[in-house]
């Protein structure tokens, strides 16, 4: 399982495509319609797809898998009730599975036969998402749900995250103990730190400054800087976070905790606590399809 994208509905699709292709350091893909697709240098055929719409909103969060695991999600997601309905994607790259709206409303996309293209050169392209993080009003349900439902493991409990793995990296999203539900953050997985650093510079150029960073966090001890987008979200440099073993052990919020003034591990930067809540409640999650059963393949039918 691996997290591929995020497809989001905005006004000013065009500019915001232009922010992340001129500034933010992305390759523009394509444009089907109103839909603007743009790509890292990894084997994905888009990370972000930006949709004109009169409101912005997170139409899904895509995550690539096998075919088997497909049908276990199918089984799994009905057994649990969430509302879901199978989907051939539109968006580049294909692939067909089923769409969850998880308990919150976080609009889940699960995708098998999905194509990939050959990767590009450029260091200072993001390679990929690195993770997607969620708003939640009960962040600790939600990570079992997600344990539960779709497969996935808690790396991590702090104060303030529930970290969420689906494969050997340390988390490919997190749900923020944040009281509402939101879109939190989108994560651009850099080459290594120079590249991270380098994209600070380019933003630096446009009078941008970091929300908060560079640092390196604690929980997948990725270095990191956020900064608020021109078209609304915190979007995030970060390097890859850490690979953790199968068993890998659970921290707690007591395991996390920070010497007084720090939040990271370097503790060079100063954080925008209100600008960042602010562009936190801009994107929300918005269904608009109807659920629908998934043709769970059974005995009889396979
Ligand atoms: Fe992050």
């Amino acid at each position: 399982m691996k997290l591929r994208s995020i497809e989001l509905a905005l006004p000013g699709a065009a500019e915001a495509a232009a922010f992340l292709a001129d500034i933010w350091g992305m390759a523009p893909a394509q444009v089907v319609g109103n839909i603007h697709y743009l790509r890292g240098s990894g084997s994905f055929p888009y990370l972000v797809a930006l949709e004109e719409s009169g409101e912005p909103y997170v139409r899904s969060t895509t995550f690539v898998c096998t075919a088997d695991r497909l049908e276990q999600l199918k089984l799994s997601v009905t057994e649990a009730g969430l509302p879901a309905a199978p989907v051939k994607s539109n968006d580049l790259g294909g692939g067909h599975g089923i769409i969850v709206e998880l308990a919150e409303g976080e609009l889940l996309r699960f995708l098998t036969d999905a194509a990939e293209v050959a990767p590009i050169e450029g260091a200072d392209l993001p390679v990929k998402l690195t993770h997607v993080v969620f708003n939640s009003a009960d962040a600790e349900a939600t990570g079992h749900l997600v344990e539960d439902v779709l497969g996935f493991r808690v790396s991590d409990r702090t104060k303030g995250m529930v970290f969420v793995r689906c494969n050997d990296s340390h988390h490919s999203t997190a749900f923020a103990r944040a009281g509402f539900v939101s879109l939190n953050h989108i994560a651009f997985e850099m080459e290594d730190m120079d590249a991270v650093m380098r994209g600070i510079g380019r933003l630096r150029d446009q009078d941008m400054a970091p929300a908060w960073g560079p640092g390196r966090h604690g929980p997948g001890a990725n270095v990191f800087a956020y900064f608020i987008a021109p078209f609304g979200p915190v979007i995030e440099f970060s390097t890859a976070v850490n690979k953790v073993p199968d068993d890998y052990q659970a921290g707690a919020p007591e395991d996390w905790s920070w010497p007084e003034n720090r939040i990271d591990q370097w503790g060079m930067s100063d954080k925008d606590f209100g600008g960042l809540r602010a562009a936190e409640e801009k994107f929300r999650h918005r269904r608009d399809w109807e659920a629908q059963p998934l043709n769970v393949l059974t005995e009889e039918n396979h």
